[in-house]
Formats: structure tokens, C-alpha cells, sequence
């Protein structure tokens, strides 16, 4: 939410600056700026409601200087426009910030500094970072900086130039990310790793309250104190290449066709085919450890919470644990009661989501064992969790997640057979439960030659206003996740529920304008969900039904079928949400949605 840069070194500051934009583009795309500066003492900021390509049109082709800073902005405060777009200056307009975060006591702050004098451009809250460095300065920025967040109360990544110290920022994080890339003669600070994998793959994670002052030659990372941190030097292992579109026309449709190899990595190396079983390097447990655990509490947001309860119904029918997941945002204000020997697993494809990172933190309060399953690496839930499981799917930029999904799953599955290996699940059994597993891959591949069918399907369906997607059992989520796909890239409205729910209550709605997706896997609900089918079907609901190859009496029913491979009735929810995440692509291309930057969204939510 929101992506922040800093640039000094000897390239060309605007393109890397607008560049880096590009990269974290998803964070937030409501509006963007850049504020740059040159050995003369001048600094020039140009900012621009819209994407960064409005932006890039107003940057004089002539502007250029040794260092910068960016922003992509996703309004929290203040509407989206050119003056609230960042970077911000104070009175004088030799200090820019850029910031990421919400200042929760940014009014009365704004305030106090009006009432000396101060005047304010802009309805953010961000601005009064700008002018409280001012009010600090004589002659040290960071010591300015350092002063200024001393008065901050709430999240923020930031960066901070001033006019009379060319070639030098200054970064601060708490709660929001901030991440300092070191490079040959030229130093980056970013909210994400994606802006500056280009030029330099070693990176130090900043940890709340640091500072730091980057020049070209250097840096000094500090608590925000005068005490200097010697930090690990981390290393970024994704390749340009998986930032990039790689021939497809959107992140989503590559990222949904990358599943096949995306669900491989997230199983690499986690199979022990000697005692069928699944090992993990840092979830940081015993075996001993693992057995006490009595119950699982699983917590996320959006589709990781989705993944999360598809996980929940197998470690409690799988495994025999007793299991649940709740929305983090909704466990964290309830004042839930943490007891002994529950695991608590927090889900997240970006580590940073802020919902799920304050319920983790609650819990860990609580004195929770909390465990992170994430994707991307160095992110804040895994680096505050007590240990975890990281996803490998690679970068995942389109905001809609697709590959994450299947792979939160893939890592729940060998997380399942891990435990269920321990309790009753026989060597046999684990061994079959294996061989399942390793067929995805190509499953899913051959899935995802429904893709022209589905999209014949989308041109036909997206006229209509409503949706309802219904499953049952491992499907329901899967159901859950299909209706959030589609109301979030093509705006249409959809609902998911249990199929047998429908009947007390969303029934109500079925008429022949309203079309229902049931997911109809092989299992033992089968023909409970065909009732249900027939059912929406003699109230003139049109049906658009996944079933399982040669389903034939489904195809009956239906008014238009997609049929997936045969699996093991487990697995489906790996088949059963590929075209769920095509139909909705598809949808939202027909309507001429931008199906990577949804209106209103960003892809990282770090507010809550
Ligand atoms: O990064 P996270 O997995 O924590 O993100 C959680 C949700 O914000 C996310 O899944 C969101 O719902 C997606 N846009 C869904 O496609």
C-alpha cells in the first residue's frame, strides 16, 4: 500500500526513480511523484494524479540530478489529486518525504505547526512530516529526521531529502516496509525489493525504528538512537525475469500459468520419501514439539484466508486436529483466548498485510507460538513469527493472487501429511497421499486448457450483474475465492456460499439474470450439490458447472460445463480454482477492466 524509493548514485536518478515506480506500481496506482536533486542545491518535485505513465508525460525530458525520491500513492487521507499526491515539501521547499503508513496523530500535529506558521498544501496526513523535519533542522537531517519520529504516532515507511545535503537520504520505517538496497557506488531504499532487483540483489530488511542515511559511497543504519546496527546483509534470490510480464499481455494471466512450476517449488525439497512424510527446514518444532500441538488456529486475510480454510478442513479430516481459521482482521479486537498448546499459523502472500501482522503480533503478546506462511522472503510477518514456511512461488504482482493460492495449499497439504504421518495416517497412505500431490503439477497444466473454452464462457456470462459460486466441503472455499476473484478485477458482483446454504436464503435471488458456478468435484458431497443444482435450476437460474471429466450427468444439468481432470477427492480445490481465477480474467477483460491494478485496491494492504 503505497511504494516509496530513494535513489543516489551516478545512473540516471529520474529513470531509475520512475522505474522503480513502475516495479511497485501494484502497491498503488491512484497517483505518483518524484522529487529530485542536483550538487546546485535545486530540488524539483513533479507529481501527478493517475498512473505512473500520466506521470512520466509531465517530467521534463531535461530534469535529472544525483539523487530522488519516489512515491505511489494509495489514498488513505486526503482525496486522489496532484497536490496530494506525494513527495511533500515544507514551507521553504528544500525538504521532500515521501511516506508509507497512516500518522494516526497527524491532526493534532498539523495543527500545532499551523499555529506557528506553517502552511499546508495538501489534506494529508504525510505533509506534516515534511514540515515537523523543518521545524528540527539545523543543519543534520537525519538528527532531524531522528527528532521528527520521535513525535509520529502510528506506521510509516519514509524517505526524506533536503536541498542543502545533495546525494543523501534518510529512511525511517515503523510498521511499513522499508528496505535498503546496496549497490556498487549507488544505494536504494524501497518498500519492496522488485524496485531495485535491477541494479543490486543485496538488501538489509530495516526493522522498526530504524534509521538510516544512505549516500552513494555508503550507510549508516541506527535504532534511531546514535547507536550504529551492524546488520546482515541479505541477498535476493528472484531474477529480474519474474518481475517481468515474459511475452503474457498481464501479471495475472502469467502468474496463473505459471501454477504448474510455481506449486512444484513450493513441494521442492519437502517430500521424505523414506518415511512418506514431509519436512520443513524453519517451522523451528520438534517432532515432539509438533505431537503436543492439540489444535491448529489459522489466520489471514482476502485469499490467503481462503487458502487458510481449505486448510483447516483437511488438517481436522486428514490429520484428526482439531482445526479453524478466522479472519485476522476480526481476531484481533476480540480478545481471543490463546490456549496451551495451540499452533496458530499466520497466511500471507505478501508477509506485510497489516490485518494479519497486528492479530499475529496480539497473539505472540499472548504468548502464542505463531508460524508464518509466506511468500515473499525478508516481508515482516516472517521475520516476527517463530518460524515458518515460505511459499516460493516467485513474485506475484497482478493484485489479484492466483499462484499464491495453490501454494499456501501445496505448503497446507505437506503440512497436513507431516502431522497426520505422526498420528494415524499409515506409511501406505502417506506414500498415496504423496503420489497425489506429485500429479498436480500436471494436472493443473492440463487445466489449464479449459482457458479458450472459459473464455468463450466469460464473453457469454459477463453481462450479467450477479453471481453466486457454490461448493461444499474443500470446495466452499474454493467457492469463496472464485466470488472474490470476480467481483475483485471485473466489478461485477458475486457471492460465495456452501451450496446447501443457498436454500436458506440466497435462493431468494436466482432468476435468469442471476448465474450460479457450482463446483461439482467427485466426492461424497456429489449429489448433494447436483440437488442443489437442480434446485437453482427449476427457479430459471442459469448454471455454469465445474465437474469432473465424463461427469455427464452433470453436463446434462448444467447450462454450460467446464470439466477439470479426475483427481483425489482432496485435491480438487487445486483444479477446481484455475478456471474460477481464468473466468474471472476473462470476465474483466471483456468489461475493459485493467485486470492488474483493480480500481480501489493495492496488492500490499499495510493499513488496517
Ligand atoms: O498478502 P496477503 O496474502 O496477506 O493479502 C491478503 C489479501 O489482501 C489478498 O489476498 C487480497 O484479498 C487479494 N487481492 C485477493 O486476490
Amino acid at each position: 500500500m503505497c511504494g516509496i524509493i530513494g535513489y543516489c548514485g551516478p545512473g540516471n536518478t529520474v529513470d531509475i526513480l520512475v522505474e522503480a515506480l513502475k516495479r511497485m506500481e501494484y502497491r498503488g496506482y491512484d497517483s505518483a511523484g518524484i522529487a529530485v536533486g542536483d550538487y546546485t542545491g535545486t530540488l524539483t518535485v513533479v507529481k501527478r494524479k493517475g498512473k505512473i505513465a500520466d506521470l512520466q508525460k509531465v517530467i521534463p525530458s531535461t530534469l535529472n540530478g544525483s539523487y530522488g525520491i519516489g512515491h505511489t500513492r494509495w489514498a488513505t487521507h486526503g482525496e486522489v489529486n496532484d497536490i496530494n499526491a506525494h513527495p511533500h515539501l515544507n514551507c521553504a521547499g528544500d525538504i521532500a518525504i515521501a511516506h508509507n503508513g497512516i500518522i494516526e496523530n497527524y491532526a493534532a500535529l498539523k495543527g500545532k505547526l499551523i499555529s506557528e506558521g506553517h502552511v499546508f498544501r495538501s489534506e494529508t496526513d504525510s505533509e506534516v512530516i515534511a514540515h515537523l523535519v523543518s521545524t528540527f533542522y539545523e543543519g543534520d537531517l537525519e538528527l532531524a529526521v531522528k527528532k521528527t519520529i520521535k513525535l509520529l504516532k502510528g506506521t510509516y515507511g519514509i524517505v526524506c531529502i533536503h536541498a542543502k545535503e545533495p546525494n543523501k537520504i534518510v529512511g525511517a520505517r515503523n510498521g511499513s516496509p522499508l528496505i535498503l538496497g546496496i549497490g556498487n557506488k549507488e544505494m536504494f531504499l524501497a518498500s519492496d525489493v522488485t524496485a531495485m532487483i535491477a541494479y543490486t540483489k543485496q538488501v538489509i530488511y530495516l526493522e522498526d525504528g530504524n534509521v538510516v542515511t544512505i549516500t552513494p559511497d555508503g550507510y549508516k543504519l541506527t535504532d534511531g538512537t546514535d547507536k550504529i546496527l551492524d546488520r546482515k546483509i541479505d541477498y535476493i534470490s528472484w531474477e529480474l525475469q519474474e518481475i517481468e510480464k515474459d511475452g503474457y499481455t498481464h501479471f495475472m494471466e502469467k502468474e496463473i500459468f505459471e501454477q504448474p512450476e510455481s506449486i512444484k517449488r513450493a513441494m521442492q525439497g519437502r517430500i521424505d520419501k523414506e518415511y512418506m512424510t514431509a519436512k520443513f527446514g524453519g517451522l523451528n518444532m520438534t517432532n515432539r514439539e509438533l505431537l503436543a500441538v492439540e489444535r491448529i488456529k489459522i489466520i489471514a486475510a482476502g485469499t490467503s484466508y481462503h487458502a487458510g480454510l481449505v486448510a483447516s478442513y483437511l488438517l481436522e479430516s486428514v490429520a484428526r486436529i482439531p482445526a479453524s481459521a478466522e479472519l485476522a482482521s476480526e481476531l484481533r479486537y476480540r480478545n481471543p483466548i490463546v490456549e496451551r498448546n495451540t499452533l496458530y499459523f499466520a497466511v500471507s502472500q505478501s508477509g506485510e498485510t497489516a490485518d494479519t501482522l497486528y492479530a499475529m503480533r496480539e497473539l505472540k503478546r499472548k504468548g502464542a507460538r505463531v508460524l508464518g506462511i509466506c511468500n515473499v522472503v525478508g516481508s515482516t510477518i516472517p521475520r516476527e513469527s517463530d518460524g515458518g514456511i515460505y511459499i516460493h512461488s516467485g513474485p506475484e504482482i497482478a493484485v489479484a493472487s492466483t499462484k499464491a493460492f495453490t501454494s499456501q495449499l501445496a505448503v497446507f497439504y505437506l503440512f497436513t501429511l507431516l502431522i497426520a504421518r505422526m498420528r494415524d495416517m499409515s506409511y501406505e497412505m502417506g506414500k498415496a497421499f504423496i503420489q497425489h500431490l506429485e500429479e498436480l503439477p500436471q494436472l493443473i497444466a492440463k487445466t489449464l486448457q479449459t482457458n479458450s473454452h472459459v473464455k468463450n464462457l466469460a464473453k457469454k456470462y459477463s453481462i450479467y450483474p450477479n453471481f453466486l459460486f457454490l461448493g461444499r466441503g474443500l470446495n466452499y472455499p474454493v467457492a469463496l475465492e472464485g466470488a472474490l476473484k470476480l467481483k475483485e478485477i471485473s466489478y461485477i458482483h458475486a457471492e460465495g456460499y456452501s451450496a446447501a446454504e443457498i436454500k436458506h436464503g440466497p435462493i431468494a435471488l436466482i432468476n435468469e439474470n442471476t448465474p450460479s458456478v457450482f463446483l461439482v468435484p467427485d466426492d461424497m458431497l456429489r449429489e448433494k450439490v447436483i440437488s442443489n443444482m437442480k434446485e437453482v435450476k427449476a427457479r430459471k437460474g442459469k448454471v455454469i458447472a465445474l465437474a469432473v471429466e465424463g461427469d455427464e450427468e452433470v453436463a446434462r444439468i448444467a447450462d454450460d460445463c467446464i470439466f477439470i481432470p479426475s483427481t483425489h477427492e482432496l485435491l480438487y480445490p487445486f483444479l477446481m480454482v484455475v478456471p474460477l481465477q481464468l473466468f474471472a480474467y476473462h470476465c474483466a477483460l471483456e468489461l475493459g477492466h485493467n485486470v492488474d491494478q483493480p480500481r480501489n485496491l493495492a496488492k500490499s494492504v499495510t493499513v488496517e
